[in-house]
């Protein structure tokens, strides 16, 4: 009888277990997508994976709080964390496995090796902030996509320069999968999603709108006619400064080679990172002249 198959996601823990299933999946001539993620899931990461299902056979989801990622006085320990949420919440749009390694699976006694994408694209931005930040990025997305060995992997434009280093690396090192970049999803009033965002007072929370209104209105100006980089910072910063938000950067850069720019001209990368109280948010827009 027509009864419908209830199709359950199921975790796989071990890199063995997921090789496994991965090699299963291709030696049957089919696809595999995949959405890297350190949990606490939203829309934002959701959106990947609904992508991932609609292009691939299968989709593959992880969940890894990577330490080689933050520095030493950053959020790893606090980094917010709901498993059983998140499973009800991949199973919702169709995944077909969370892979959910420990840290020792990943970086088992002895790890000693690390990837690092040189030069402009990480000296700039959150790199010039966070020392060894896209070195972890990168690190630990090498060893995800060599253990899942996906045909295409899904990251979000939230995260202009992860994307960038990413695609970067992948190039470099002649990486089988494709590097898909997707739009950024926000909240109704512009706050772009992030699990971070968990940390914000409710008075916080309205603040940080102010980061999305202000690459707005540097939209709005170049819309009419505005290239001058100073004059578009001036603008946002002074925005910034009025909610109290205090900025470790507002920069325009080239969109592809993260060049800093003092016209905007071509497609060009207008980028936040803000503290919002104790909670560090960044953001970005590109705008073409
Ligand atoms: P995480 O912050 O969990 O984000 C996982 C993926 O979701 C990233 O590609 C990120 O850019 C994307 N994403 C987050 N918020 C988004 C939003 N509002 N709209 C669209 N996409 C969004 O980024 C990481 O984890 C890690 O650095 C990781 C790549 C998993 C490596 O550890």
């Amino acid at each position: 009888m027509g009864r419908p198959i209830l199709k359950v996601m199921i975790t796989i823990t071990t890199i063995k277990d997921m090789r496994d299933y991965s090699a299963e999946v291709r030696r049957n001539g089919k696809t595999i997508g995949f959405v890297p993620t350190m949990g606490y899931l939203h829309e934002g990461h959701l959106g990947l994976v609904r992508e991932s299902v609609l292009t691939s056979f299968r989709t593959v989801a992880s969940i890894f709080v990577n330490p080689a990622q933050f520095g030493p006085n950053e959020d790893l320990d606090k980094y917010p964390r709901n498993t059983e949420k998140d499973k009800e919440l991949l199973e919702g749009v169709k995944a077909d496995v969370l892979f959910f390694p420990s840290v020792r699976e990943m970086y088992p006694e002895g790890y000693s090796t690390y990837v690092t994408v040189e030069g402009a694209l990480t000296d700039t931005l959150c790199g010039a902030l966070r020392p060894g930040h896209f070195r972890g990025v990168a690190t630990v997305v090498l060893k995800l996509l060599n253990i899942v060995d996906p045909d295409r992997a899904f990251f979000g434009q939230k995260d202009a320069q992860q994307a960038i280093v990413i695609k970067r690396m992948a190039k470099d090192l002649d990486l089988r999968a494709d590097i898909r970049v997707m739009p950024i999803i926000r909240d109704e009033d512009g706050l772009a999603m992030s699990s971070r965002n968990v940390y914000l007072s409710p008075i916080e929370r309205a603040k940080a709108t102010v980061i999305y209104k202000s690459l707005s209105a540097a939209v709005d100006l170049v819309k009419k006619g505005e290239r001058s980089v100073r004059e578009i910072k001036l603008a946002m910063s002074a925005m910034l400064e009025a909610e109290g938000v205090r900025t470790d950067y507002i920069a325009a850069v080239g969109a592809d080679d993260l060049r800093p720019v003092e016209k905007i001209k071509g497609r060009t990368l207008i980028a936040v990172a803000a503290w919002v109280g104790s909670t560090r948010l960044i953001d970005n827009v590109i705008v073409e002249r």
